[in-house]
């Protein structure tokens, strides 16, 4: 299969070519008419013609393989929709899910987008305190689990009042009784040969997903069905997927490339897709794209960097000649990570920014244009974007010169707000533009460099990771009296969380109390936000109206000018 490095684009060309209206079009859906992101990347190519097409590999830890086809979803998501509908389910309520990546995580999200309802996907390693935030806020209606968490779900259950019932998807396999408000559902026992999909409008909302920001809980980044448009279109000449592609996007659907690129785009562009839910080893990596002749790869820099690790080797042990194009998304991708993979398979790794808010790829290295290693490269053709002055919000031009990354809305995976928070959703705009909160410059040919977060969020192995969680959570341990949490860098992951504690009279630090709060942020939010790292600390710096410096502490890590402190607390 040819290459995109073979191809050159007119990036000009393709500014005046690329329009939301193509992909609109393309999808066969009338300017102001009904559609539903659900039919447009199962039921669609069914009735095309294609529904022998296999839209879903799915391969387990122990490497056994179930392949799914556009029929056997269309079948599949029927189900799963006249199921919901049957508990009492309506369009609007929001649906959460709760899965590791098994296959039900992924028809069932089309099954719950079928039926009108609102996906909420959760990431299946939060711990306690992260499940219920999320769903308290969003007033859950049900979630879909299996065995494994459903211990988790029970013991939050009762502080979400809204929940009115839990699914199980493996307990045929169990056996062990379900409680009042739970239910068992087998979803390859429900095949339903119709089921007409909501009629859903652009504007209808259609996915949840939670994202972390410096204050405050988890912010509900609402997504709509027109989003399938920049998908789509992003799917197409971004990825460049094409219906004979197998693609294999390697990140989790609890994240919003799991859904945006792990779900709706490959399906919308009818290609097949492969999922391994499997933990990380450059050799089962390797015999992934060799087993399924992957042909186009979506990744990460902190998996790249960790298959850099292991060296040529494993490469070299793995027929990887199917791959075409690769892309990577949610950190810095560094120059050595493009440089190895030109080395490794002789392709580029493609950088892509975007944000759970914006749903779909922002600005990236399309397909046959230069690559120039460390930069993300342009904005996507139908969009306009740019690095504007933080304060005036006006574009900056000269080249080099630091400001933020900013998009002009509209477009159509836009959120349309933050759930139960418009306050916040209005701030993140500027003289018109949308503020996406990270610091860039731009070079003369209009690539854009990324320079850093505008905020204190942190950014570990591509996962966002909110400061304020942290030390929420770390209050709720009895040791702890304050805290502050900081990206520490780190040379695989981008960032880990570092914690900077002070105690609680009574307490002396210890390698085993190290450990204990730990393992409390483990347990109550997830492994990600885990701290690497703890200081003991005899206080943490404030401002005097008591918000927590910590810019201060980053820069006393990184041996920088600590800047303003005037407005510091220094009692
Ligand atoms: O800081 C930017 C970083 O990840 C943030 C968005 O995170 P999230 O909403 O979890 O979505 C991640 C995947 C779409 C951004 O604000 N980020 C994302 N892509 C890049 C990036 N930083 C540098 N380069 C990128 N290509």
């Amino acid at each position: 299969m040819e290459s995109v490095q073979s191809r050159t684009v007119d990036y000009q060309q393709l500014r005046s070519a690329i329009t939301w209206d193509v992909a609109r079009r393309e999808l066969g859906v009338v300017e102001g008419g009904s559609l539903n992101i659900a039919d447009l990347c199962i039921d669609r190519h069914v009735m095309a013609g294609r529904g022998d097409k296999v839209a879903l590999v799915h391969e387990n830890h122990e490497g056994e393989l179930r392949r799914f086809t556009y029929r056997d979803l269309m079948l599949l998501t029927n189900g799963w929709a006249a199921f919901l509908r049957g508990l009492g389910i309506r369009n609007l309520d929001r649906v959460c899910l709760f899965l590791d990546r098994v296959p039900e995580l992924y028809i069932g999200f089309m099954g719950i987008l079928k039926l009108g309802a609102v996906v909420e996907p959760l990431f299946s390693a939060f711990g306690e305190d992260a499940l219920h935030s999320r769903m308290e806020d969003s007033a859950a209606t049900a979630i879909i689990t299996e065995r494994k968490h459903l211990g988790k779900v029970r013991r939050v259950r009762e502080r979400v009042p809204s929940l009115k019932t839990i699914i199980v998807i493996d307990q045929e396999a169990d056996g062990r009784p379900l409680r009042e408000g739970e239910v068992a559902y087998s979803m390859m026992a429900n095949q339903l040969v119709t089921f007409p999909a909501f009629r859903a409008f652009p504007e209808t909302p259609s996915v949840l997903h939670y994202t972390s920001g410096t204050t405050g809980k988890p912010k509900g980044a609402m997504h709509v069905h027109g989003s399938v448009f920049a998908q789509y279109l992003t799917s197409k000449v971004v990825l460049d997927l094409k219906d004979d592609d197998v693609y294999w996007c390697t990140a989790d659907p609890g994240w919003v490339t799991g859904t945006s690129y792990g779900i709706i785009g490959p399906w919308a562009m009818g290609a097949t897709e492969v999922v391994l839910d499997a933990g990380f080893s450059s050799d089962r990596w390797y015999q992934t794209i060799e087993k399924h002749r992957v042909t186009v790869w979506y990744t990460a820099p902190t998996a790249i960097r960790m298959l850099m690790k292991d060296g040529l080797d494993p490469v070299a042990r793995h027929d990887h000649s199917s791959l075409r194009h690769m892309c990577s998304v949610g950190e810095p991708l560094n120059p050595e990570a493009v440089r190895w993979g030109r080395e490794a398979f002789g392709l580029d790794f493609h950088d892509t920014f975007w944000q759970t808010e914006t749903g779909a790829i922002m600005i990236t290295n399309l397909p046959g244009m230069p690559v120039k290693p460390g930069s993300m490269g342009r904005p996507f053709p139908a969009l306009e974007a740019a690095v504007v002055d933080p304060r005036s919000g006006e574009p900056i031009t000269s080249p080099g010169r630091v400001g933020l990354i900013a998009i002009r809305p509209p477009w159509p995976s836009m959120m349309r707000t933050y759930w139960n928070n418009s306050a916040t959703y209005y701030g993140k705009f500027l003289n018109g533009w949308y503020i996406c909160g990270d610091q860039a410059s731009l070079d003369r040919d209009g690539y854009f460099w990324f320079c850093g977060r505008d905020d204190d969020v942190i950014n570990t192995g591509g996962h966002l990771v909110g400061p304020f969680e942290i030390e929420s959570a770390l209050l709720e341990h009895e040791a702890v009296a304050e805290s502050a949490a900081i990206g520490k860098p780190d040379p695989v992951n981008m960032e880990v969380v570092k914690v900077f504690v002070a105690l609680r009279p009574g307490f002396t630090p210890s390698a085993d109390l190290e450990l204990s709060i730990m393992n409390h942020v483990r347990k109550r939010l997830s492994p990600l936000a885990m701290p690497q790292e703890i200081a003991f600390v005899d206080k943490v710096p404030k401002t005097r109206s008591g918000k927590i410096l910590r810019r201060v502490l980053r820069a006393q890590e990184l041996g920088q000018p600590i800047g303003d402190i005037s407005t510091m607390d220094d009692n």
